[in-house]
């Protein structure tokens, strides 16, 4: 599909986005090995989420619902059974790698598969915990999808994460939880804890302090109602148009904004933006609350250590955005980048080339000028969602019309990407 974008005039209103993604994953996962129902709202609308309800229907459970509520008929940690056939990840990686864990203490095999841009994805990374916990796991070359993970009796293991990864870090929290002992994961760099979060609301016992993470295992997990927060990550694209659209005053609201994902509106806040984040609460033991931005002249900065790994998903967007600042934005150590749903420096420093930007790719970066303006292109998501949302945000206040080739990608995580657009635009 390809979607024609003209200029905005402003960006304006009050909107609402569907849930967080990677809170929905882990609802559904806890949930179904969970003892007894849970009620989820605002379940995200992503075809991601929904790859991780398919599995866990495959798994023998039964999840009643639509749209965004959904009930979960847990199974109790020993409940699941054997598949009728391979596991289906589609474009998921949390969903490949977080639910890797779970499987590597079934007393059954499994096959996890996923599509082309899933199946180029590394697996190493979650192979290596679970195989020294016990499982024996087999993979495409020894580390692409499709895997098969022959599960087992897990012993529990300290493990010190190699990258900063919130999968890999859940991958063996939840095989801890069928370890008989206390499983420890290391984090050198932290990142979001939605996981420590759930686990912990759902009855698990999680401590946490000085970057280590443990969990007891066999806990009693009992099912509860949880209200998923909107995804700040799609927030992001929104408030990123509303940022450089000149005249432009936005509210988001009910967005999920625990420090481990809010980072962005920090660094956006320490480059000049006019940011408010009224009425917070915390439901289920996560932080929600509105976000108000207006329109602001940033002036850009660099990204770098855990800040760029704090900010990963929001990378393509920001590169965006540091051709509308006055100093530029230099992107450091985002190698992690180049191993997402596609190599995000590639094809972002391409659709910036497509616009007349200047850019310079570096190995685990980019660095992108400030002052520039976008020339009406026709960019291509390359199958990315996260590339397709950004460059509609360029075309947003490029020089003409835009096209983005290979729109349908948002679907990933933001189905209603597009209307939400029509209804904030002018
Ligand atoms: C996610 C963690 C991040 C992120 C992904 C979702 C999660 O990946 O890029 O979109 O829900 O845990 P890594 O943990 O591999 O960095």
């Amino acid at each position: 599909m390809q979607q024609k974008i003209s200029p905005a005039s402003r960006i304006s209103g009050s909107i609402t986005l569907p849930g967080d993604k990677s809170i929905s994953h882990r609802y559904a996962m806890i949930a179904s090995i969970a003892e007894g129902d849970s009620r989820i709202t605002n379940y995200s609308t992503g075809a991601d989420c929904h790859s991780t309800l398919g599995c866990m229907r495959a798994l023998g459970v039964e999840i009643e619902g639509s749209g965004t509520e959904f009930t979960i008929h847990g199974r109790g940690l020993h409940g699941l059974r054997v598949p009728a056939g391979d596991l289906d990840a589609g474009n998921s990686g949390s969903t490949i790698r977080m639910l890797s864990g779970i499987l590597a203490a079934q007393p059954f095999a499994s096959r996890i598969v996923g599509d082309e841009s899933l199946s180029r994805r590394p697996m190493q990374r979650i192979m290596s915990p679970i195989e020294q916990m016990g499982a024996r796991v087999t993979a495409r070359d020894g580390k692409f999808p499709p895997i098969e993970i022959h599960g087992g009796a897990l012993k529990p293991i300290e493990y010190t994460l190699p990258v900063p990864s919130a999968q890999v870090k859940t991958c063996v929290l939840f095989a801890g939880l069928y370890a008989d002992g206390r499983t420890t994961v290391v984090e050198p760099v932290k990142s979001r804890d939605h996981s420590e979060i759930a686990l912990r609301e759902f009855g698990a016992d999680v401590t946490v302090g000085n970057g280590r993470i443990t969990i007891a295992g066999r806990p009693r997990l009992t099912g509860r109602d949880l209200q998923v927060p909107s995804d700040i990550s799609s927030a992001a694209f929104f408030i990123v148009a509303a940022l450089m659209v000149p005249g432009s005053e936005l509210t988001i609201r009910g967005v999920g904004l625990n420090p481990t994902r809010a980072a962005l509106l920090d660094v956006l806040g320490e480059m000049g933006a006019h940011i408010r984040v009224p009425n917070l609460e915390s439901v289920n033991g996560e932080l929600i609350g509105d976000i108000v931005v207006e329109h602001s002249q940033l002036k850009g900065g660099v990204l770098q250590g855990a800040l760029t790994a704090a900010l990963i998903d929001e990378i393509p967007v920001l590169a965006v955005l540091g051709a509308a600042t006055t100093g530029g934005i230099e992107i450091k150590d985002a190698g992690e980048l180049r191993v997402k749903e596609t190599d995000r420096i590639n094809t972002v420093v391409d659709n910036l080339k497509r616009a007349g930007l200047r850019v310079f790719e570096t190995a685990n970066g980019m660095v992108i000028p400030g002052r520039q303006k976008f020339r009406a292109a026709q960019f291509d998501s390359f199958g990315d969602h996260r590339i397709a949302m950004a460059f509609a945000v360029a075309a947003l206040t490029a020089d003409g019309e835009c096209t983005i080739d290979g729109a349908e990608a948002a679907s990933v995580s933001f189905p209603e990407f597009w209307d939400k657009l029509n209804q904030v635009r002018g």
